[in-house]
């Protein structure tokens, strides 16, 4: 799917569109908070079974990612104890990794792609070779943070504070909230409905009415868009600004990078503190 295309299409025709295919059910497009939180939240209604299992299940099996109801459920709670405080605040694996990364960076100052280093540490420490513990080394020092390239934030957090614990975590979390506004990792999630249902918005000449969604059709959400609406996110949406959260407060359905509700990420904690750790 091409989604910054998907996203010229709701510019033109509304944060709700339907698609009528020509054979089976018409699909319905929506970047509508209301109802991305009620397809997020009801869940006897929406799933993703019919349509992921087939094409997964001899690469995932049956679990959180290819079922729905008990399965799924279950699965869940399987997870849980992965994703403790305890799992979390341990960073001294990924520190292990980090360093031997740090190590391969040249010193002279040559521009590098980190991407594969970064790729192949994730592969190391996620397939468990970095399970032996290493106590933590912070390899930043104070002259990074002068370094740092948003110099008009570090500028007015340090009219704010002069914690540079603070300044310092505020300019992590700006750079990961917009690189995940901008690049979402699940840019579209898509749900089926179980049974024949309504979502509350979109429908009518004015898009403002309750749609029908028949049994078997499927919605498709785009976060993608969402995160580039300007009433939420103010002007120059496809700038990387991260300067930008110091004047919005997007309430709950309206930033998604970790999805919501139900099948919300489990990883969400643990994820932004290893991000913000590289
Ligand atoms: C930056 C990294 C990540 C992002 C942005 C992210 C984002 C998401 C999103 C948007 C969902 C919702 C999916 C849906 O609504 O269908 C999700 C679900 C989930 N993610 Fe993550 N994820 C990340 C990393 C991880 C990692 C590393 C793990 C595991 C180690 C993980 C485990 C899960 C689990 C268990 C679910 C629940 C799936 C379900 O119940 O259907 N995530 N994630």
């Amino acid at each position: 799917m091409d989604i910054p295309s998907l996203s010229r299409h709701h510019e033109k025709l509304g944060k709700t569109f339907e698609v009528n295919a020509l054979l089976g059910l018409s699909e319905v497009c929506t970047a509508e908070t209301e109802n991305i939180r009620v397809v997020n939240t009801a869940g006897k209604v929406w799933g993703i079974e019919p349509f992921r299992l087939p094409g997964m299940e001899y690469l995932c099996g049956r679990g959180f990612l290819t079922t729905d109801g008990e399965m799924w459920n279950h699965s869940r709670k399987l997870l849980k104890p992965t994703f403790s405080k305890t799992n979390i605040v341990d960073l001294s694996p990924l520190s292990k990794e980090l360093d031997k990364l740090l190590e391969t960076i040249p010193a002279n100052g040559s521009v590098i792609d980190l991407q594969p280093a970064l790729s192949n540490m994730f592969i190391d420490f996620y397939v468990g070779k970095a399970l032996e513990s290493q106590a933590s080394t912070d390899k930043y020092d104070e002259e990074d943070l002068d370094a740092a390239p948003r110099q008009s934030m570090v500028r007015s957090l340090a009219a704010q504070t002069d914690d540079r614990v603070h300044i310092r975590s505020q300019i992590i979390q700006g750079m990961l909230a917009s690189a995940l506004r901008l690049y979402p990792v699940f840019p579209v999630l898509a749900r089926v409905a179980l049974s024949d249902t309504t979502l509350p918005t979109g429908g009518g000449k004015n898009q403002d009415l309750p749609i029908f969604v028949p049994k078997g059709s499927t919605v498709v959400m785009s976060y993608y868009t969402l995160h580039r609406d300007t009433s939420i996110f103010g002007s120059n949406v496809e700038t990387f600004r991260p300067e930008r959260w110091d004047e919005i407060h997007p309430e709950q359905w309206e930033f998604l990078p970790f999805g919501g509700g139900l099948r919300a990420c489990m990883a969400q904690n643990k994820v932004l503190v290893e991000a913000a750790k590289i």
